[in-house]
């Protein structure tokens, strides 16, 4: 079947749901303020229908980062009011699809784009809700290629432009303005940047509500980390410390609304690419255990130096004592085609089924078809 050749990915959604329960759990149970948290999952991490479903299906809402992503969580049946579009820089059908379709919001990313979705809401007819995606220049200490709010990156209106572009929504006649929008970086495993982040947004609020203007959504993005080496150990993201870290360092108002966009957290542990032997290859320098996944299946080690745990299923089934070092690499024509280098591994043979761990978030969605190789297939796991 072609689900099952290799390499592809498999999704345990007996962990998945586990993991929305937790969200669930440590986002509004207990909370006081829980009624006015709204967790939207970022379907930009993986958007296999089975995955979006489950989480869809256990009451999440959708951020979206383009028209495309809008029309899946749609056409998934999200309801319009619990979907939130962000996007660096819209494009006209993208924001004509979202107003046609009445979404909660709009996330603007600067005064040029704040005018333009103001036209097209003019000639529709309708007033677009936005909120403006501040970028609140902190250093979320993560990966330089997904850090997202420091000022030099092209994300979000800086806060010198922010009043501006405030007081702009006041004057444009199809906007409304509806609170203040933030995404400081992926894969945070230190939570002090997100308490820098509430620091920063109570100050922001202050500012605008004392020109008698109403925040009334504060949406902080995603970002919440997990953890790569020890995915057995810590399946599960730590949730409870993230919420805690804004219950207790961002007071809202009765009329306030507090929004979070998880992605990775939320699918990355339930995900494995599953791989196959090609051969192992001896050279005076090195052992390179060829594997059929390559990086049009999964970019992030090329891309972000990330080092996903590799597990050898089929020495593990067999109880294989002897262990070797291995470059773990691709077939892709490539130098970077590389998922860890001198990596120790129980003996390794041609034919043995390899697990490439935490794969869930960015993987599949992700995977090209450079060097003409077709898409990885998936499976899903399924207790229910
Ligand atoms: N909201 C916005 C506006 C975003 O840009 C992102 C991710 C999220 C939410 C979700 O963030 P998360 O909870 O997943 O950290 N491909 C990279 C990650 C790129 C993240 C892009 N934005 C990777 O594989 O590490």
């Amino acid at each position: 079947m072609r689900s099952h050749e290799t390499p592809f990915y498999f999704y345990d959604l007996d962990l998945l749901r586990k993991t929305l329960a937790e969200v669930k759990r440590c986002a509004f149970d207990g909370n006081e303020q829980g009624g006015r948290y709204h967790v939207h999952y970022a379907l930009k991490a993986c958007h296999t229908p089975e995955v979006m479903q489950t989480i869809f299906d256990a009451g999440l809402g959708a951020d979206c980062v383009s028209g495309g992503e809008v029309r899946a969580a749609i056409e998934a049946g999200v309801s319009p009011d619990r979907i939130v579009f962000a996007g660096v820089a819209k494009a006209d059908w993208e924001i004509r699809y979202a107003l046609q379709h009445d979404i909660a919001c709009l996330n603007v990313e600067s005064i040029e784009e704040l005018e333009n979705i103001d036209l097209i809401a003019a000639g529709m007819g309708v007033v677009a809700r936005v909120c403006l995606r501040i970028n609140p220049n902190i250093n979320p200490h993560t990966h330089k290629k997904i850090t997202t709010g420091l000022s030099i990156n092209k994300f979000g209106i800086s806060l010198d432009d922010m009043m501006g572009a405030v007081m702009r929504c006041q004057e444009l006649t199809h906007i409304s303005f509806e609170g203040l929008h933030f995404h400081i970086g992926s894969q945070l495993t230190d939570f002090s940047p997100f308490r820098s982040l509430c620091v920063r947004i109570s100050q922001l609020v202050h500012q605008i509500e004392e020109c008698g203007i109403s925040v009334r959504h504060i949406n902080v993005g995603g970002g919440l980390g997990v953890s790569y080496e020890h995915p057995n150990y810590y399946c599960m993201p730590d949730f409870e410390g993230y919420f805690k870290v804004f219950r207790t360092a961002l007071a809202l108002r009765e009329d306030q609304h507090l929004h979070f966009e998880l992605g990775r957290s939320v699918v990355a542990q339930c995900g494995s690419l599953i791989t196959r032997v090609l051969y192992v290859k001896h050279t005076s320098q090195k052992e390179f255990v060829m594997v059929d996944a390559g990086m049009t299946d999964l970019i992030r080690p090329a891309l972000y130096d990330a080092l996903h745990k590799i597990e050898n299923l089929t020495a593990l089934h067999e109880g294989r004592t002897e262990r070797g070092r291995y470059d773990v690499v691709g077939p892709i024509c490539e130098s970077s085609d590389v998922f860890a280098e001198d990596y120790e591994l129980p003996l390794c043979l041609r034919g043995d089924i390899i697990a490439i761990r935490t794969a869930g978030a960015y993987g599949e969605v992700m995977a090209s078809c450079y060097n003409l190789r077709r898409l990885p297939g998936h499976i899903v796991s399924d207790g229910k």
